[in-house]
């Protein structure tokens, strides 16, 4: 499925339409250039979910982790991992959630099961991005 979106806002709705489609355990791998709405999509599906806290991209953390009634999501980014073993140490390969999102996820992405892939390009102006879906 591809969507283009034409703002950030609109960006937030498909997240939002989408995010009611994924089951739970479902690991969400995020692709596509800096700045290309990865992490607008990821706020787009936490507020969907109900979550009424900051929603950011966690390159320095790594990881963050929201709370929404009895459900944990977890959000990594893994922009700045230059060594697997970083992964390894935080133990990336063997999260489990109720929703993982992964951020520059490229190929980290094929230990999970139940996986969407989801790639962001750039558009024809500013604001359009073309957002991919791959089930
Ligand atoms: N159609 C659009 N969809 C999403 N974001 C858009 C759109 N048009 C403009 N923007 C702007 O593009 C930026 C996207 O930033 P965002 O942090 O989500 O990118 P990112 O892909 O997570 O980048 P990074 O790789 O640095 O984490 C925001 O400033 C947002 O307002
Ligand atoms: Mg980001």
């Amino acid at each position: 499925m591809k969507y283009l979106s034409d703002s950030a806002k609109r960006t937030r709705e498909i997240a939002a339409e989408l995010v009611k489609n994924f089951k739970n355990g479902t690991t969400v791998c995020l692709d596509g250039e800096m700045g290309a709405g990865k992490t607008v999509f990821v706020q787009g599906c936490m507020e969907a979910l109900g979550y009424d806290g900051r929603v950011t991209s966690p390159t320095f953390a790594l990881c963050n982790e929201y709370t929404v009634g009895d459900k944990t999501i977890l959000h990594y980014d893994l922009c700045r991992i230059t060594d697997k073993d970083d992964l390894y140490s935080v133990g990336f390969y063997d999260s489990e959630a109720d929703l993982i999102f992964i951020e520059w996820a490229q190929n980290e992405c094929d230990g999970f099961e139940n996986t969407v892939k989801i790639n962001i390009s750039y558009g024809k102006n500013e604001n359009e991005r073309v957002i991919e879906i791959n089930e």
